[in-house]
């Protein structure tokens, strides 16, 4: 019974990113740097943020414009109170394909059962380094490695499929690039590299600390084979490559020095219930606000076809200091990447 929306550019709308919190354990530097999310720092009360009674009847309706796929996001998505009930009634939804999460690992092993129980099907895990001080100095709040690990195994011992992102930033952990491939090749971890980008105002980004795909690609040529692999679906993030003679795939999240908006099916609720159709465009549609006003699933229906019907986004394209400059911009913990 779906209808498939498609933008200006012809993307169809496929996926839909919540974030169901903007609050964090961690304070990665390129994300929530600890200067800038202080002691002080407010974070959304929870009347602020989508209740999951509205968050369910959004996603019904998402999945009827063609959207196969949610990922949940934060902040860390596993500090919202009893996720799996969210989960649990997504995995419901006649039509979604797809359940995700992405976080820092960290309370996994909390809540890993519970999240497959209700429907989960897979976990994309932060991971920067493998050197304890390097790590903690990353994640701004000390915690090593050890506690990632267990959110990993405890992810994998439930069944949950498993992706390691880590975002490599030049002259911070570029000579993390090999030792990471080595135990995720030995693990069988997926792992994904990701250049380091400009999303919101407060880390500081320079062109010059991104640490390319070809610059990656090129270290890791030197020590393995790799073959490329096929994307999974139409307009997957990640350029992959697999290592020859085995099942374990390494990719890559080229959003600055190949940008891949071409195939963005994308749409984004952030944690204080905006509707964002691009990562980089902060001029986000305040759903909330309409859904609390007491509107039909029809009227939702059409609000969201509108707008989507006029998407042209296509910022990591067209990405220039001009560009920068002028946009409003959209900070990571309210959009989840
Ligand atoms: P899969 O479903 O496993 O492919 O997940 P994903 O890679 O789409 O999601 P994840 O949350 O793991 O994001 C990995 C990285 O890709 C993060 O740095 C995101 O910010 C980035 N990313 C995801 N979608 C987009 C996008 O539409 N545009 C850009 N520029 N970056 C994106
Ligand atoms: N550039 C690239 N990736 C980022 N992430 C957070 N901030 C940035 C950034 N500035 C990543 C996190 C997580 C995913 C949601 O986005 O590491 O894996
Ligand atoms: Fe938290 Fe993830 Fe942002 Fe790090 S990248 S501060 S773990 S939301
Ligand atoms: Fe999609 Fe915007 Fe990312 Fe391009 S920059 S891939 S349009 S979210």
């Amino acid at each position: 019974s779906s209808t498939q929306v498609k933008d200006a550019l012809n993307r169809p709308l496929r996926d839909l990113r919540i974030s169901v919190i903007d609050r964090c354990n961690f304070r990665c530097q390129y994300c929530m740097p600890a200067e800038v999310f202080g002691p002080d720092f407010v974070f959304l009360p929870k009347e602020e943020l989508l209740s999951y009674e509205e968050i369910e009847r959004l996603a019904h309706i998402f999945v009827e414009l063609g959207v196969e796929k949610i990922r949940l996001t934060g902040g860390e998505p596993l500090l919202r109170k009893e996720l799996p009930t969210l989960v649990d009634k997504l995995s419901q939804i006649e039509g979604l394909k797809d359940i995700g999460l992405t976080t820092n690992g960290v309370l996994l092993p909390k809540h890993a059962k519970a999240l497959k129980d209700a429907g989960l099907k897979r976990v994309n895990i932060s991971l920067d380094s493998l050197k304890d001080e390097l790590f903690g100095e990353i994640n701004g709040r000390n915690v090593g490695v050890g506690p990632v690990i267990k959110g990993i195994k405890a992810a994998k011992d439930a069944g949950l499929g498993v992706k390691l992102n880590m975002v490599v930033k030049k002259g911070l952990n570029d000579q993390e690039i090999l030792p990471m491939a080595k135990f995720c090749k030995e693990n069988e971890l997926q792992l994904r590299f990701i250049e380091y980008m400009d999303v919101g105002s407060t880390n500081g980004w320079r062109m010059d600390e991104v640490v390319t795909k070809k610059e990656i690609y090129n270290t890791l040529k030197e020590h393995y084979l790799l073959e490329p692999v096929d994307p999974d679906y139409f307009g997957e993030v990640a350029k992959r490559y697999r290592y020859k003679g085995t099942d374990v795939d390494v990719g890559f999240i080229t959003s600055v020095s190949e940008s891949f908006c071409s195939s963005c099916t994308r749409s984004r609720l952030s944690a204080n219930g905006q509707l964002y159709t691009c990562l980089f465009n902060g001029d986000g549609h305040d759903i909330k606000k309409f859904i609390r006003s007491g509107v039909t699933d029809q009227e939702i229906k059409q609000y969201v076809t509108d707008i989507w019907n006029k998407r042209t986004d296509r910022y990591s394209d067209e990405r220039t200091d001009e560009t920068r400059k002028n946009r409003k911009k959209l900070e990571m913990s309210y959009i989840g990447g």
